[in-house]
């Protein structure tokens, strides 16, 4: 039997305390679907605060630096999300590679550091436009998760990747079923070399990102192999993280 579908929303830099109530009402009905796993990234500042409204989700943070401690102004280390009640760390989005020129041999550091400090993690990938439009997006993102994920141990069984073109974060345009259908069977090829067969129930999943909403979230994770999604700026309401929640379930269901 495979996992339970995986929706993680993704506040980025947004929210303040006022937002609290939104989580609050995020966990009450993840309560009641108990078909889909939900959880809730949201900035570092409201970690324990959204820990502590949470009985069913999910709290993690969406990023951490890889050191443990030390002189790092204004960094967070993975042992200190987790010290504030995250049990997950999104590591690698396209806009911290971007804004932060992150490599893919700092998502790895950070990755290693994390599962080092007890996390679960959520390693992102995904191609540029351009990178689409010149047929490399298949090379592009096998190429940085090899030198993001991290390797060694049991570390699938705390892993979990997200396919997130980056034309398609925020822009309400979506990739085609038959491109997100192809490009989550090179991950799966991929992780299958990486860490061999999976122990049954443990198979890791590969979410999609990218503009998924109420409106195109069952049909998104009807698509074979797509294990979740992440999601950004629907999920800064309950009423809209709820309905991809309630999509995934329906889509669960039509599967079953
Ligand atoms: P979006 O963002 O849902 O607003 O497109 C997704 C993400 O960046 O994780």
């Amino acid at each position: 039997m495979a996992q339970r579908p995986y929706i993680v929303g993704n506040w980025k830099m947004n929210g303040t305390r006022a937002m609290l109530s939104e989580a609050r009402a995020i966990d009450r009905a993840s309560q009641r679907l108990m078909k889909v796993e939900v959880a809730v990234a949201p900035p570092f500042t409201l970690i324990h605060a959204t820990r502590k409204e949470a009985q069913q989700m999910a709290i993690g943070a969406q990023d951490c630096h890889a050191g443990s401690e030390g002189a790092h102004t204004g960094d967070v280390s993975a042992s200190m999300v987790a010290d504030a009640g995250a049990s997950f760390v999104i590591l690698g989005h396209s806009e911290r590679r971007q804004n932060h020129t992150e490599t893919d041999e700092m998502v790895k550091a950070k990755a290693d550091s994390a599962i080092e400090a007890g996390l679960k993690v959520i390693v992102c990938c995904g191609e540029t436009e351009a990178d689409r439009d010149a047929g490399k997006a298949i090379d592009v993102v096998t190429s940085q998760l090899r030198g993001s994920l991290p390797v060694g141990g049991d570390v699938a069984e705390r892993l979990t990747v997200a396919y997130e073109p980056v034309w398609a974060i925020g822009t309400g345009r979506v990739a085609a079923d038959s491109d997100v259908a192809e490009m989550h069977a090179a991950i799966r090829a991929l992780l299958l070399e990486l860490y061999g067969e999976p122990e049954e129930d443990s198979e890791v999943r590969i979410l999609y990102g990218g503009s998924v909403k109420p409106e195109n979230a069952a049909q998104i994770l009807s698509i074979a192999d797509v294990g979740g999604a992440l999601v950004g700026g629907a999920s800064l309401t309950a009423e809209s993280f709820l309905g991809i929640v309630m999509g995934a379930t329906e889509a669960e269901e039509a599967a079953a």
